[in-house]
């Protein structure tokens, strides 16, 4: 892993991604890791494309000392005013991602996706994005990955919400606590206690829940306000959940909004629960409906599936709200399936298309407990054929979809979509608890 991430982080342009730029009069670098004053240069546009203001000192800083695990591709106009501010960016990386309890393959994580407005809708994205996701193909990514600002970008690239997360808002007078009484003790603890807990917590979670990924470097510090650039981080509060032989099981991070016109009703805002036991979630949210003087307490980038939903009495005190999250695009077919588990026995012929020609092929899938994949020529007979896009079955492949939905809604093309769902169910619902 550490080789691919290296080999990754330093590999070469892909040809044809610069020479498509320099036709159009452009040039694509990648950004030096000691280049510092190039670094900043690309920060501020990341910063411009984001509609943030311009970074100061001490953010400049922090984002080099804190994003040197990053490739960060530049796209520059030497006839522009600025020609050391890049007109686009694009930076990635090598992290893992969960397919499957306890089964973790190395994605190609996306992020800082921006384009001058002035340069806007002229193709550089579509440039930028099919040369890196060959360079990751070419050097063996199974995956890549990337959280969106927008739904509508990526799809024409392959990718697709595998993991959709939910955002929520409840009452908590209303709620009414149903879930279990947990056995453990709750502490606060400081901003660095969290940050250390929640790094070593999440490290044994993410391996047991589908979606999630290897914390990018430095992710920690901005959850818990531990950065020096980090704002409004004195409003944090961190609590601790302990089991009774006093191991650390879970921690939760919140801040509070106090209504002026309600003193008892006030807003708590969970910025993160992680939580590695049942036992933890449930003392954990606990505690949080039932925080003095909080009438709402929000939370978001929680799954589709939350125990929590089944821990409150008044189901309607929460109002929850869905929204595609965790996008993934299948890079190399088989060895994505081979790395999923199957609970069923059974074969299923695959046609994949994709748009940008990376991952397509007909491949025969064996399910089982030791599953394969080949690839062939043709589709054999006397097993189910799907006939599927690249993004479809990047939808499929944790399990956050079911293949009968996808028939329904005419994104998938099968003569058995019951057969081909018990295929690829899962029994754990993909969440990604965080954005990258
Ligand atoms: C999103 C962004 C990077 C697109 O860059 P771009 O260079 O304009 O994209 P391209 O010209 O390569 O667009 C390729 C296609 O995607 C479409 N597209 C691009 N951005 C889109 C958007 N935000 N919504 C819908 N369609 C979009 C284009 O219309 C084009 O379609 P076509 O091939 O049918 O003509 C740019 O608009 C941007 O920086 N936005 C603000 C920052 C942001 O949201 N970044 C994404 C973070 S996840």
């Amino acid at each position: 892993m550490s080789s691919l991430a290296d080999q990754f982080h330093s590999a070469a342009l892909d040809e044809n991604l610069t020479a498509a730029f320099d036709a159009r009069g452009l040039r694509a670098a990648r950004v030096g890791d000691d280049d510092r004053d190039g670094a900043h240069r690309w920060q501020d546009a990341v910063a411009r494309g984001f509609l943030d203001g311009e970074p100061t000192e001490t953010q400049y800083t922090e984002s080099f000392s804190r994003s040197g695990y990053r490739r960060k591709v530049g796209v520059y106009d030497a006839a522009g005013m600025q020609a050391e501010v890049p007109v686009a960016t694009f930076a990635s990386w090598a992290t893992e991602v969960t397919l499957a309890v306890g089964s973790a393959v190395p994605m190609c994580a996306v992020s800082a996706v921006t384009v001058a407005p002035t340069h806007r809708r002229r193709g550089i994205l579509s440039t930028l994005m099919r040369g890196e996701l060959r360079t990751a193909a070419a050097l063996g990514f199974p995956i890549a990955g990337l959280t969106v600002s927008e739904s509508a970008i990526y799809g024409r690239f392959g990718f697709a919400p595998a993991v959709a997360a939910t955002s929520w808002e409840i009452s908590t007078r209303r709620a009414g606590w149903i879930g279990p009484e947990a056995p453990g003790r709750l502490d606060y603890i400081t901003r660095e206690q969290g940050r250390d807990a929640a790094t070593a917590l999440h490290e044994r979670i993410r391996l047991t829940t589908p979606g999630e990924i290897a914390m990018p470097g430095g992710h920690w510090d901005r959850t818990f306000g531990t950065r020096p650039d980090a704002e409004k981080a004195d409003k944090l509060r961190v609590v601790q959940y302990r089991s009774p032989d006093g191991d650390v099981e879970g921690v939760a991070v919140y801040s509070i909004a106090e209504d002026d016109d309600d003193w008892a009703a006030s807003t708590a805002t969970v910025s993160r629960v992680v939580a590695a036991t049942d036992a933890a979630y449930a003392g954990l949210w606990r505690f949080l409906l039932s925080l003095d003087l909080v009438g709402i307490v929000r939370a978001s980038e929680l799954s589709v599936d939350e125990p929590l939903w089944w821990m409150i009495d008044n189901k309607r005190a929460a109002r929850i709200q869905t929204k595609d999250h965790h996008y993934l695009r299948i890079l190399d077919v088989p060895a994505a399936l081979e790395a999923r588990h199957y609970d069923v026995d059974d074969a299923i012929a695959l046609e994949v298309s994709d748009p940008l020609g990376i991952a397509d092929g007909t491949f025969v899938l064996s399910a089982g407990e030791t599953p394969g994949v080949d690839v062939v020529d043709d589709p054999p007979l006397g097993i189910p054929l799907i006939r599927v896009g690249v993004a479809e079955l990047s939808a499929m492949v944790l399990g956050g979809v079911s293949p009968v939905t996808l028939a329904r809604a005419g994104r998938i093309d099968t003569d058995d979509p019951h057969r081909v769902a018990r295929v690829f169910a899962s029994t754990t619902t993909p969440q990604l608890s965080f954005w990258y």
